[in-house]
């Protein structure tokens, strides 16, 4: 006889509560890892979903202290200009700072600080730094055909620093000297980059956020399996990508094994999380493969039909559950990607082994995430779309096929296991995280840990029934 199973998930239990051993809620730490070697301030990450992350909600993912997974339903070139923007968004140092021959004109400068959006540029005779023009140097200039040269804070006068300045020397030079821009060069006096003092004024704003040794915002980026998966890994990588998230409904397969052996064994010192799973079994073939992060789950997304359509997958909390026997073993972080619906089941996700939770829904109405408000009877939505959805699909096919004639056999082809909805507009996602960091500091205080980990070692699940859920949430009120 097959045995069966019971497999529960977020909605089925509750946290049994445990002496608290905090005063209070900022004394609880929501530090975790993303991978083994990528640490975040908070356990959230924005799901690769073409109506959730791109760079707008990456950058904003990652000065709140979590990160934000660019889909891959881009052209190759695309995605890399994706995460491209959210390497250059807080930069300390423009290491490419836009810059003007020491030959040309006042009209060149108006025209260039105009295109670029900037109002200042450096001055180079070919890689040698030759002064600066900003804007207060031309304000009053009409003859546009005055020589840069003459209008320039020549090199003689400009407070310089070295390609290895630190933020720490950028201050104290920007509270000496009241100047707002630190050209740096090297010890033959070529342009190496440029330190801007409201880039470190925006750094300072956001002191929790996910950032690489340079002080670039973090990001991750999704790859398929498809033949073209090293092309696009290589050009992820070349734009600076923190880590690869191999994004794969079935992911306990051979293609994802050799797609991620592939990976780990051309670029030497990538981070790879591999998924998703729902099995301890394909958590531990994911890991011994090499990756260095596992996401889980199968069909809990809000916009998920997987489970329906197929009949597979697991109940979310069970499967993060079976996961994180393996997981731990290794010491490999653990993603609960999908369903969650509510700060408690963030941290029922992460009590139940998770490190993090990868969020489709919860984010999809912000103003970050990609795509126009929608008003309906007054009230205004934004669009969130399942990856394997039939408007996903069938824009995928348009992709790739340069132009937007389908056959009729190829809309047979299409089996969706998503669909194409519309959530709540929220806000800010820095509103959102807020309330969800909030109530997840209440729920460890609540199991008595001061931190992700102590709940893992605390957490005291116990199984509710339909009347306890009823109980749980506000009931025979009428709601103001
Ligand atoms: P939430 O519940 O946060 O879940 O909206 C987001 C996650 O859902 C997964 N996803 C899909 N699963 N069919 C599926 O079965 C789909 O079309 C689909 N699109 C997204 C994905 O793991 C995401 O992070």
């Amino acid at each position: 006889m097959v045995e069966i199973k019971l497999k529960l998930s977020y909605d089925d239990v509750l946290l049994s509560p445990n002496k608290a051993i905090v005063n209070s809620r900022s004394q609880i730490s929501t530090k975790t890892k993303l991978t083994k070697n990528i640490a975040l301030h908070i356990p959230v990450v924005s799901a690769n979903m073409d109506s959730v992350t791109e760079a707008e909600m990456a950058i904003a993912m990652a000065r709140r202290g979590g990160i934000g997974i660019i889909h891959r339903f881009l052209s190759v070139e695309d995605e890399a200009e994706e995460v491209r923007q959210v390497k250059r968004a807080d930069n300390f140092v423009i290491e490419e700072p836009y810059t003007i021959s020491v030959e040309k004109k006042l009209g060149d400068v108006k025209e260039l600080m105009q295109l670029r959006g900037v109002n200042g540029l450096v001055v180079v005779e070919g890689e040698k730094l030759r002064g600066i023009i900003t804007n207060r140097d031309v304000i009053f200039q009409i003859d546009l055909d005055v020589p840069v040269a003459e209008l320039m804070t020549p090199f003689e006068r400009l407070h310089t620093g070295g390609p290895d300045l630190t933020i720490g020397q950028a201050k104290e030079i920007f509270k000496t000297t009241k100047i707002e821009k630190i050209p740096l060069v090297d010890s033959e006096g070529n342009l190496r980059g440029l330190v801007c003092q409201k880039d470190i004024s925006k750094i300072e704003k956001y002191p929790y956020a996910s950032r690489d040794k340079k002080g670039r915002l973090l990001v991750g980026a999704a790859i398929g399996t498809k033949p073209d998966f090293m092309i696009r890994a290589k050009a992820l990588l070349d734009a600076g990508v923190d880590v690869l998230v191999i994004d794969v409904a079935h992911g306990h397969s051979t293609r994802v094994i050799e797609v991620l052996q592939e990976i780990k064994r051309t670029f030497k010192h990538v981070e790879v999380i591999a998924g998703n799973v729902a099995t301890a079994e394909g958590t531990r073939e994911l890991i011994e493969a090499g990756a260095d992060g596992i996401k889980v789950g199968v069909g809990p997304g809000s916009i998920c039909t997987t489970r329906i359509v197929s009949g597979s997958g697991v109940p979310q909390l069970s499967a993060v559950m079976d996961c994180a026997k393996v997981a731990h073993e290794y010491e490999i972080p653990l993603i609960a990607d999908g369903g969650i619906k509510v700060s408690g089941d963030v941290t029922k996700a992460l009590a139940a082994g998770a490190s993090t939770v990868m969020l489709g829904n919860l984010l999809a109405g912000t103003d970050e995430s990609p795509g126009l408000l929608v008003l309906r009877n007054g009230d205004k939505y934004k669009i969130i779309r399942g990856m394997a959805s039939f408007g996903a699909a069938m824009g995928r096919k348009y992709r790739l096929n340069g132009n937007s004639k389908t056959d009729d056999k190829e809309l047979e082809d299409v089996v969706p296991e998503g669909v194409e909805a519309m959530v709540r507009y929220k806000g800010s996602v820095g509103d959102v995280l807020s309330q969800l960091v909030g109530g997840l500091r209440s729920g460890i205080s609540y199991c008595g840990a001061d931190s992700i980990n102590g709940m893992w070692a605390n957490a005291n699940f116990v199984q509710i029934t339909n009347s306890g859920l009823r109980e749980s949430k506000s009931h025979d009120v009428n709601l103001v």
